[in-house]
Order: C-alpha cells, then structure tokens, then sequence
C-alpha cells in the first residue's frame, strides 16, 4: 500500500532505491544455480552417508530447505557456500515436513520422491499455488504412483507408500503427460532406489536435471540420458556419501547479461556454461549485441540501439520462462516492436503493468504481450510480484532517467544472491531501504496537515 500524494510516497516495506543511468562496467561473478542446489538438496536424503555441496549460493530459499531438511533429522553444516548433509538419523518416526515450510518454498515438494524411496512412506503437504500459477503436482504422483506407491490426500497434504513388502518401489516406464523440471526429479529420485529399470519418456531436459545426475551418479545410482527426453535409471539398493560443485545459475549468468543489454554498457559475466544459455545468448545477438567466448564466462558488447526481437518461452532448449520479465524490460527499450508469449506459466505477466508505469508501452492479451519499445523508460514506484519480474523491476530501473523505488525484495532475496552488491560494484547505484514504520507515516500526516485545518487531528491520525 502507498500513501499517494505530496506527505509520503515511501513504500511501506522494505524496498531498493535505484539512481538510474549509471554507466556499468567490469566483471560480475555468477553464483551457484539456486534451481539445482534446492535439489541436489532433497537428493541428500536417498543416503546414509554425508553430501558436502559447494557452490551453494546463499538465498532464502535455500535456508528454508535447510529447515526442511533439519526437521526431518538431517544435521546440516553450512560455512559460506559450502553444505555438509547428513541425513543418517533419517526414520520413518521423525519425519514431518512442517506445512508452513513447504508452502514457503514450492521447490520442497520433490522431497516426497528420495522420502518415499528410502524410508517407504510419507506425508508431505500439497505446495499450493502461486503468483505465477497454480502450480499442480499431478505428474509428481502419476509417476510415483507408476512406480508402486499407493498415495492418497488428506485434507492438504499428501499420503504416500509403498506396496511391496520390502518396502521398495517398482521400475517402470512411466510416459510424462507434460514437461516438467519437479516431475522428471522426483520420479528420477525416487527410481534410483527401485526394484528393476525405469524409463522416464518426456522427461525435461534443463542443466539442473543433468547436475543432479551427475551427483546421483557420484552416489551411486546408474542413471543414463540426463539432458535428453528419455532418461534411464537402474535401480540400486542403496547410495553413499559424496562431494558436488554446484553449476553456475544460468537464470542468474541471463539477468546480468540482460542488465548489460538494457544499460548499453559492456559487462563480462562469468563462470556460465554457454550451452545452458544458447536460446538467450542467440536472441540478445539478434537484438546486435556481441557476445565473446571470455575466459570460463562471456564478454558482452550491446549495441546503442536496441533491435526488437520476438519470444516464446518453451522449456529447455528453448528460451527459459525465468527470463521472460527480465527480457521484457530490456525489449520496452528496444527499437521497434516485439511479442513476447510465455507457453509455461498461466500468470507470469505480473510485470507488465509495472513497466507500462516506469513509461512502456506494452499490451497484454492473455499471455501474448505487444512491446512498442520507448527510448527509456522514467524512474518511479514500481513492485515485484515473483522472483524474475523483482528482477526485471532492477533492470529496468538502471535505464530509466532518475529514481526508482522497488518493493518485492522478498521475492528478489529468494533468487538473487547480492544482488545490488553485484550491480553496485559494476558502478550502479542502489540503496537497499528499510519500510517507514507506520508511526512515522502517521507523524508525516500529522505534520503535513495546516495547523488551521479544520479538521480535528484526530481525523488525520
Ligand atoms: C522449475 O519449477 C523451476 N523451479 C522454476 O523456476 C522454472 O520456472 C520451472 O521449473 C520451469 O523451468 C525450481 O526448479 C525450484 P515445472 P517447477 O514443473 O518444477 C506444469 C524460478 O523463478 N505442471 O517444470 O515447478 C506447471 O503448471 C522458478 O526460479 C503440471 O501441469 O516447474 C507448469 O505450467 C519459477 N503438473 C509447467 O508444468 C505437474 O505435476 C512447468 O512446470 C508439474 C508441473
């Protein structure tokens, strides 16, 4: 809430003041993938034996699963971006995952596959929706259900075991109805502890899928396939311990190479693995800039005009949902038209009223939006409704002539690590603000009011 007009404007909550049009240069340091890391994560639990992760970037979402994980007996171990895991104590008797923590943090929900594989039954709630959608599970217990478990729901919660004796699931062939990134972990999880093989046909193919593999792999299991959309995995009776880097966050390596794009000032960006950001890279080239091959990262040169190119997000291979908002911002400044169309999520175009405030000109008609590209965009108050359109509200601040002010940094902290301190040390100017209390946007009433009002102060207060 915002209290219009002349006596405050300050947002209420906590919020990023942005000086825009700062020249940005340098080198910025990519953290590791959050999107990999809450996975490898909920991997932890198939073993007995410690997983020491590095590379692991420190975000809330992160710190939520940590809790997730602590409440089901895990000791977890964390020394900067370093994660010692150890779920030995794991039992059927002291396993709950506390509602509020898996409403937190959607992502927990594919801890039902490594649960259900070791210990034979859980009961997890139901992640619920979200600003971008509602978000359904239904393919997480279709597979699990193929592989031998009987599940049911209880109120908001999920019940699931298994029905052989021995406690053990069944390999399977299991055909996904949709791409999905949790179904293909939960069911890649929870087959590497199955009787027999299990094919998964349609399975998603991004990087996060391929690095918990390679680290299932490294525990033991004998998985073929990541990356493409058949993956075979051959069941195995236990997994050990292990160490795992995290891969770099290629949503997080496609926001700076974005930010460089939307400000028009040469950045590198690095570690990023190139073949995780080819949809990207290729239409930021179609937009003219240059992007160079740089030591283990990218040197980016952006044109002074911006060309406006078309996108339709689709999953991996495609162009990544996750960059949708942020690509929107840098194509409201672009020359021309664009239409940019988001095929994954049913309501991720929470941004586009918030750019058409700082100045775009952008129409919506379902989830198909018309971009007419503005020379810049003008600094105002705008909110983030998720994580990448926080972000995109970052971005198109650094291009707008004058003061931005950003609410939504809940949503920013659970993705980006250091986010303003990254763009600060590329010379871009963002304070981070804390809300003004309500008393002291009281006392700004009060003190704005003319002593001869004829309203009682009461009135005001
Ligand atoms: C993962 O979410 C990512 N989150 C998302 O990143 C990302 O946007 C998404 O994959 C797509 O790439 C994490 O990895 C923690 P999906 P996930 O299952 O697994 C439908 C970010 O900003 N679907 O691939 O939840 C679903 O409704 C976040 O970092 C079903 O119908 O996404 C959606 O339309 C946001 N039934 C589509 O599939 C199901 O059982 C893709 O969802 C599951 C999904």
């Amino acid at each position: 809430m915002r209290i219009a007009g002349s006596i405050s404007e300050e947002p209420i909550k906590p919020f990023l003041e942005v000086k825009g049009k700062n020249v940005l240069s340098g080198h910025v340091k990519v953290s590791g993938a959050k999107n990999s890391a809450l996975v490898l994560m909920a991997a932890s639990l198939l073993s007995k034996e410690s997983i020491h992760l590095s590379n692991v970037p420190e975000l809330t979402d992160i710190e939520v699963m940590s809790e997730l994980l602590t409440s089901t007996g895990a000791d977890i171990r964390r020394t900067g971006n370093q994660l010692q895991i150890s779920n030995k104590s794991l039992s059927i008797t002291n396993t709950f995952l506390p509602y509020e923590l898996v409403h937190a943090l959607r992502a927990s929900f594919v801890c039902i596959g490594p649960l259900l594989a070791r210990l034979g039954a859980v009961k997890i709630p139901l992640p619920g929706g979200c600003q971008i959608g509602s978000r359904p599970v239904d393919e997480h217990i279709q597979g699990l259900k193929e592989l031998g478990a009987y599940v049911k729901f209880e109120n908001d919660y999920v019940f699931a075991k298994t029905k052989s004796p021995d406690k053990r699931l069944i390999g399977k062939e299991i055909n996904l109805r949709c791409k999905s990134v949790g179904a293909t972990e939960t069911i890649l999880m929870a087959a590497t502890l199955a009787k027999g093989s299990t094919i998964i046909n349609g399975a998603a193919q991004e990087p996060e899928i391929q690095d918990l593999a390679n680290l299932l792999n490294k525990m033991g299991a004998k998985i073929n396939g990541a990356g493409t959309n058949q993956i075979t995995i051959k069941g195995v009776n236990s997994l050990k311990g292990c160490k795992h880097e995290v891969i770099p966050d290629r949503i997080e390596a496609g926001t700076f190479l974005i930010a460089s794009a939307i400000t028009r000032c040469p950045l590198s960006i690095s570690p990023l693995v190139q073949s995780h950001l080819k949809s990207v890279i290729s239409k930021l080239e179609e937009c003219g800039c240059s992007i160079t091959k740089e030591g283990d990262g990218v040197k980016v040169i952006p044109p002074k005009t911006i060309k406006a190119v078309n996108i339709t997000t689709s999953p991996f291979p495609g162009f990544p949902t996750d960059l949708q908002a942020p690509f929107m911002a840098l194509m409201s400044t672009a020359e021309g038209t664009s239409i940019i169309r988001e095929t994954v999520f049913e309501k991720r175009m929470q941004h586009v009223g918030e750019l058409n405030k700082m100045g775009g000109k952008i129409d919506l008609c379902q989830n198909k939006a018309v971009i007419n590209g503005v020379a810049e965009l003008r600094a105002t108050y705008v909110a983030g409704g998720d994580l990448r359109s926080s972000a995109a509200m970052v971005l198109a601040s650094l291009n707008a002539k004058g003061t931005s002010k950003i609410q939504g940094l809940d949503h920013l902290d659970r993705g980006y690590e250091n986010f303003e301190q990254k763009l600060n040390d590329l010379g871009a100017n963002i304070s981070r603000k804390e809300a003004l209390n309500e008393k002291k946007i009281i006392n700004q009433i009060k003190e704005s009011v003319p002593k001869h009002n004829f309203y009682s102060r009461a009135e005001v207060a």
